[in-house]
């Protein structure tokens, strides 16, 4: 991901939040707030033939704690006409091997129960669910529960 890809990873984003399902946020935040918090070794994004962005995945980490320093939080949006295809399973695959890679030993994010594609997604690529935290955040008013799933490194013992 480069910052010429900004306004593509942002609009892929806000269409991501539009739909209700993806996050707690409700806009897309500025791409200085975007690259201020994401991880510059772990952010990608997903390109076509013409290098038009299909998807994007990024991390943050959980805590400035230094147990803690292994263990990041990731985001993945496909664009709506590019879902099904496999674009999502790639941009995960290669999230992880590039977080397996830096050591990084714990991946995770929080997914609403309502959100089957993100659960199916992430079961696929090996993730467990911890389980759900209920009525954790307000949403647009309303309560919202979410499923805490994580994928420990298979490259740190
Ligand atoms: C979740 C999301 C990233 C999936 O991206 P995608 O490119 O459509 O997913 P893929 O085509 O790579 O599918 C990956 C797996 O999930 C499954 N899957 C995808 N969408 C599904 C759906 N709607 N229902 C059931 N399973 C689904 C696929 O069958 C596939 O499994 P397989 O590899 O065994 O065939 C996409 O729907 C999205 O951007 N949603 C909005 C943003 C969002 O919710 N992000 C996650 C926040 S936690």
């Amino acid at each position: 991901m480069r910052p010429e890809h900004a306004g593509q990873v942002l609009a892929i984003y806000q269409l991501g939040i539009d739909e209700g399902n993806a996050t707690f946020e409700t806009t897309a935040p500025s791409w200085e707030a975007f690259d201020a918090a994401k991880l510059d070794e772990h952010r990608l994004v997903a390109l076509n033939e013409d290098s038009r962005v299909l998807g994007w995945a990024a991390v943050v980490p959980v805590s400035d704690r230094c147990a803690y320093a292994g263990v990041v939080e990731h985001s993945v949006y496909v664009h709506p006409a590019a879902r099904g295809r496999g674009v999502g399973r790639a941009l995960l695959t290669a999230l992880l091997a590039s977080t397996d890679a830096a050591g990084i030993w714990t991946v995770q994010s929080g997914i609403f129960p309502e959100n089957t594609a993100s659960l199916a997604l992430h079961q696929r690529a090996g993730f467990r669910v911890i389980g759900t935290r209920e009525r954790i955040g307000r949403h647009h008013g309303t309560w919202r529960d979410v499923v805490l799933v994580e994928r420990r490194s298979p490259a740190i013992t």
